[in-house]
């Protein structure tokens, strides 16, 4: 098994084509998405953060070319995986659109519906975005995004707390709490969703959970490496990060004998709003 500590993500082709797994994670708030959006004929929808192309071309498929959804992301490779897919499916329903969703180039009140699956935990300018969202939606319009929420593997984090506090990095514990408050709340996603001018007409929590069989394994797994090691090693100074992953591996691993496994719960969320 490879040394996690000496993976460096790079953001390449080579790498985007093996991508693939990252719709195991995306997935299960897909299917809460696609599960609480209403299908409708002559649809104008949006897709912001469509990545590599989920759920954009599920929904694209879905609703057949009566309708025209369009996806939204300034992640060039991703987007060459998410325009490989349309051509190999053969869409023609589907436009991808390279940019920020900060500025959505769209006529006012021109718009239908637009889904976000695990995009507003990444968005930068959460307000402008939202308000550009209202902008370019019709009157009842709506928005519906999932996410993870605040308690994403609060197992892992308490462990990795309580590394800090052994490795006599308690100062750097504030990092790391930083990190995990980027994940939002209902009440606060939904307060933004109000504030914004939108009116909530569903919101559904709900939780899944993910099992490694130690440490090892899941500082090793390549969604874990891809997706999270990189923002985590960013939270401390370079000099201290092998001493503090090396002895967090190690605790994971005596919870894991403990516990037979790592079980890591992942609290989730459906948000729809509309305009008014
Ligand atoms: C966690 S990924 C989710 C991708 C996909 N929707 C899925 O479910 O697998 C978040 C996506 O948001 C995109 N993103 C980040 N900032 C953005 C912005 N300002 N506007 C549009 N997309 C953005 C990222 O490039 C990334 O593709």
């Amino acid at each position: 098994m490879n040394d996690f500590l000496s993976y460096e993500f790079i953001d390449s082709s080579n790498c985007i084509n093996t991508f693939d797994e990252a719709p195991l994670w995306s997935s299960r708030f897909g299917f809460l998405l696609l599960d609480n959006i209403k299908l409708k004929p002559n649809l104008t929808v949006i897709d912001l953060g469509s990545g590599t192309g989920f759920p954009l071309l599920e929904i694209a498929e879905r609703l057949g070319n009566s309708s025209k959804i369009y996806g939204i992301d300034p992640w060039e490779n991703a987007n060459k995986k998410a325009k490989q897919k349309i051509k190999e499916y053969n869409l023609f329903n589907v436009e991808i659109i390279e940019q920020s969703a900060e500025k959505l180039p769209f006529k006012e009140k021109s718009v239908d519906l637009i889904v976000s699956n695990l995009g507003i935990n990444n968005f930068k300018n959460k307000e402008l975005i939202l308000q550009e969202c209202l902008r370019v939606l019709k009157i009842n319009g709506k928005l519906a995004i999932t996410t993870n929420l605040y308690g994403h593997w609060k197992e892992f984090y308490s462990i990795f707390e309580s590394t800090l506090h052994e490795c006599k990095y308690p100062y750097l514990i504030d990092n790391l709490h930083q990190e995990q408050i980027q994940r939002g709340t209902k009440e606060n996603i939904s307060k933004l969703f109000v504030n914004q001018g939108f009116s909530i007409t569903n919101s559904i929590e709900s939780q899944f959970t993910m099992n490694f069989l130690n440490g090892t394994a899941f500082l090793n797994h390549h969604f874990i490496k891809c997706g999270w090691l990189s923002s985590w090693f960013s939270l401390f100074p370079d000099s201290a990060i092998p001493k503090i992953f090396k002895k967090l591996e190690y605790n994971l691993n005596i919870y894991a004998e403990e516990h037979k496994q790592i079980s890591l719960s992942i609290p989730m969320l459906f948000l729809e709003g509309k305009k008014l």
